[in-house]
């Protein structure tokens, strides 16, 4: 883990806004971050059938070559820590092997060129995955200049991405925190003011707020960061076992205990546990947890022995346990003494802008998933999201941006896609574009009236049959049945030309 310096507040890659980053994967000098030095400089050549002539010559130019002959061997050889140059011979491939392929384009530390014949570049879905992944493309034969040229280019070009990236696109989002607004701003200084003390801290938020996110933070922000931070979800494990599960047991304690294990408290020892969903601990466990509370020892099941242990202890839940007190589920003596410092998690709903940031910063994420490239919200998106009301908050956010990614149609994200339609309101319309979806409606009506009979048609609107097919044409009417190209092909002057004076719209 970082030190904990890291957990100030940097500038998002958005360049929008402040984020906590609470915890990365660690980084070793020779991450992807550095450059490999240019002796060192890797090239991965994949193709059915690798010509050996070219393998020679890139290891002649210094390259040390990795051949990989299907996308298989692709993942074996890329290392997730190094970057290189990749050649992908699209040419030697079937097509029916091209999506198996087009997971491995997707690797973001190659810098991939293709190698292709016309025939595969006439290809849509070659050329779609060349778009999408490649730096370049070269027709084959191809002069071994123009190769070093390219996949130097390629190489220097994946390797200056690299400084400005993180270092891992997985290992950033999962531990950090992104909030501009108030709230955020606020949860971020009790973030930094509890990590400093030992004392117990309660988070309360609605589910999918960050809660353990939060418990997180703070246990990384402490003194005791380089101990193991140990959650464990009370409501997921069934009644029976949460004892054993928090204590332990000793070998021989009950029937099937072949052996001694230790509990999640005593495991967390110097660090910390976080009890998530502490409003489903069943009363034994209650009792259990308040006893170790007071006086730092637990016992094993089966065991006799009492054992100190050390931890700082976070608790959380969605639920209202003042009311589950009020109504005896829930001691009272443990409530205090877990919520000696109490943290609240912001809605969703109440973080202003925060809501298009953490969209972006998700679809920044996620966007992996899809070979599609999305460049953003569309404006009904946006709104959506702000009528929207998050019952399930971040996590709901997170679901819905990653159903969007798969199923958008067009570079930008729709209420729709989001599944949020109803939460956008129709969209404004100007004068002109009012009158071109009346006279389109108006086209429509009059050609159902008449079964797309273009003299009845054009005679109902007033105008004449070449300035009816023109506006067909426009409105995007013209193919919706083969009456009207028959009709056009029997009878009609070609398109603009020959037109008399009273073709025109009336109008005009
Ligand atoms: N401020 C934030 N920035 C980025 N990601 C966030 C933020 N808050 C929450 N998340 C993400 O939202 C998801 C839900 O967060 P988390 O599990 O911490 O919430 P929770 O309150 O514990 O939810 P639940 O009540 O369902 O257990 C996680 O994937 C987390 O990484
Ligand atoms: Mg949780």
């Amino acid at each position: 883990m970082r030190e904990s310096s890291h957990l100030s507040s940097v500038t998002s890659l958005a360049g929008a806004g402040l984020r906590l980053a609470v915890s990365r994967a660690a980084e070793t000098p020779t991450s992807r971050g550095t450059p490999p030095a240019a002796s060192a400089r890797v090239l991965l050549y994949v193709a059915r059938t690798p010509d050996d002539a070219l393998v020679e010559h890139l290891k002649s130019r210094g390259w040390s070559v990795l051949v990989a002959r299907s996308a298989h061997e692709i993942g074996r050889l890329i290392k997730p820590a190094t970057t290189c140059a990749g050649i992908v011979d699209m040419a030697s491939f079937a097509v029916r092997e091209l999506p198996a392929l087009e997971t491995s384009l997707r690797q973001q530390q190659v810098g991939w060129i293709a190698l292709a014949n016309p025939e595969r570049l006439a290809d849509p879905a070659v050329r779609r995955l060349i778009r999408h992944y490649c730096f370049d493309y070269v027709k084959i034969p191809v002069a071994s200049a123009t190769i070093d040229y390219l996949v130097g280019h390629a190489y220097g070009m994946i390797n200056l991405c690299d400084a400005d990236l993180p270092p891992d696109p997985t290992a950033v989002s999962d531990a950090e925190m992104v909030g501009t607004c108030e709230a955020m701003q606020q949860l971020f200084r009790t973030i930094r003011k509890v990590a400093n003390t030992d004392a117990s801290v309660f988070i309360s938020g609605e589910s999918g707020t960050g809660k353990e996110l939060t418990a997180l933070a703070i246990h990384e922000r402490s003194p005791r960061r380089k101990a193991p931070f140990v959650p464990i979800n009370c409501g997921a494990i069934p009644h029976h076992l949460l004892q054993s599960e928090l204590f332990g047991y000793e070998r021989g304690a009950f029937t099937g205990a072949h052996q001694r294990k230790i509990g999640r408290v005593e495991a967390a020892n110097g660090g910390t546990l976080f009890l998530d969903e502490i409003g489903d601990l069943p009363m034994e466990s209650q009792a259990s947890l308040l006893r170790f509370l007071q006086e730092g020892k637990i016992e094993r099941l089966g065991g006799h022995e009492s054992i100190p242990v050390d931890v700082r202890i976070i608790s959380a839940t969605h639920v209202d346990l003042e009311g589950a007190m009020r109504d005896g589920r829930f001691r009272q003596d443990l409530f205090h003494r877990l919520c000696v410092l109490r943290v609240d998690e912001p809605p969703l709903r109440a973080r202003g802008k925060d809501i298009e940031l953490l969209a972006h910063h998700i679809l920044g994420k996620f966007m992996t998933d899809s070979a599609r490239k999305i460049r953003g919200f569309a404006p009904s998106a946006i709104e959506a999201m702000y009528n929207y009301h998050w019952p399930g908050n971040v996590r709901e956010l997170i679901n819905r941006v990653r159903r969007a990614i798969v199923m958008a149609e067009s570079k930008l994200i729709s209420a729709e896609d989001l599944d949020l339609a109803h939460f956008s309101q129709p969209q404004t319309m100007s004068l002109a574009q009012a009158r071109e979806a009346a006279e389109k409606r108006a086209i429509e009506v009059a050609l159902l009236r008449h079964r797309h009979r273009l003299n009845e048609a054009a005679t109902d609107l007033g105008i004449s049959r070449v300035t009816l097919y023109r506006l067909m044409g426009t409105h995007g009417l013209r193919d919706t049945s083969n009456d009207d190209r028959a009709a056009v092909k029997s009878d009609e002057k070609p398109e603009g030309k020959n037109v008399s004076p009273d073709d025109h719209d009336t109008r005009e």
